[in-house]
């Protein structure tokens, strides 16, 4: 009954009048948000598919691009480099298998060790480059990775990408022990024959016809092993051109591939920009490469770091299988 008696046409008017200007107030209220609220950022992550059909666009502004990064591995079908893919989903891989031409990224020839393929892959790419790539070697463990327990996984989970956008190539090793503060005197060895691995006795040679516009370095040092990372615009400092005359040097040699791997060994660094003796100290080098500041260091060390194996192979079974065949605890953590 009283509903009846409320419902004349003029309630109907006067409540047709209120639902108006509240959907005119709503209205307001998201205009005056829209031109006074939260910034873009804001905006962006709640962008969906009506905002966009609404002409929102113009105001979203271009999205940041996230940055490239790739590792290229120099690797051999005996070796095994699954890990990366396990541990690092986001880096590009690019596994150059050297002694199989079926794979799907392989080396013209399997001459120079790990310097044929770091070439190959800065000439195959030199156009569309990752922005930051490091260039490693296959294996978790390998006696060279600076480590505790020579475990690749935490050297490359806390090699810290900003410095090297920073620096434009940062060596992925700290220690001196081999190759710091100095491995080979071009002038003084020239014509040495030492051992099959020294690089000294034809550096100055190589030196010269690779790097015609520098002079030849008196000493040579950076820390050892061709692990190291690079951006792209540091890699294009210098033309195609160089890249190519240096792998046409590396397929030409008639030197063995262990000098001519090393003689590259101890030149990446000056490929790209940095002095002849490039071994920062291991107390800023720990870090800023690796984010490792508390460290209690000497000259050439620090407590807890890098010691140089007996051998250069490890144990089947490490880390957790020492030298001698006897159970063994990893020396630090994996993460
Ligand atoms: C490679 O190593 C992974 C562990 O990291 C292992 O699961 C896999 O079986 C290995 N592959 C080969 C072919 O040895
Ligand atoms: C490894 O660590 C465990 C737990 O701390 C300990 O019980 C064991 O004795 C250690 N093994 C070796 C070989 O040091």
């Amino acid at each position: 009954m009283s509903f009846r008696r409320r419902c004349t046409p003029r309630f109907a008017v006067t409540l047709l009048v209120v639902w108006l200007l509240l959907a005119l107030l709503i209205h307001l209220k998201e205009e005056l948000w829209d031109a006074l609220g939260p910034g873009d950022a804001f905006n962006d992550a709640d962008l969906g598919l009506d905002d966009i059909a609404g002409g929102k666009e113009a105001a979203v502004g271009p999205q940041p691009v996230a940055r490239r990064t790739a590792v290229v591995v120099a690797s051999q079908k005996s070796e095994n480099s699954t890990w990366l893919s396990s541990y690092f989903p986001e880096w590009e891989k690019n596994i150059y298998a050297v002694d199989d031409p079926a794979a799907p990224l392989t080396v013209p020839k399997n001459k120079g060790r790990e310097s044929m393929v770091y070439l190959t892959f800065i000439i195959e790419n030199y156009d569309d480059l990752p922005d930051n790539i490091l260039f490693i070697h296959p294996n978790r463990y390998q006696w060279h990775n600076d480590d505790p327990d020579y475990d690749g996984l935490p050297m490359l989970r806390h090699f810290q990408i900003p410095y090297l956008e920073q620096e434009g190539y940062v060596n992925i090793r700290c220690a001196w022990s081999l190759g710091c503060p100095e491995e080979i005197k071009p002038l003084g060895q020239e014509g040495e024959h030492r051992a099959a691995v020294h690089a000294g006795g034809d550096y100055k040679q190589a030196f010269e016809v690779l790097f015609p516009e520098k002079e030849v370095p008196k000493i040579v040092g950076v820390s050892c092993c061709a692990q190291f990372a690079v951006t792209k615009e540091k890699i294009r400092e210098r033309p195609k051109s160089d890249y190519e005359r240096y792998r046409e040097w590396l397929l030409e040699t008639p030197l063995a591939d262990s000098i001519s791997g090393r003689i590259f060994e101890y030149s990446w660094h000056m490929v790209f920009g940095k002095e002849a003796v490039h071994c920062p100290s291991p107390k800023e080098c720990y870090c800023k490469v690796f984010g490792a500041c508390d460290l209690d260091c000497e000259t050439s060390s620090c407590a807890g770091r890098y010691i140089l194996p007996p051998y250069s192979s490890l144990p089947f079974g490490w880390p957790l299988i020492g030298w001698e065949g006897e159970p063994r605890n990893r020396s630090a953590s994996e993460i």
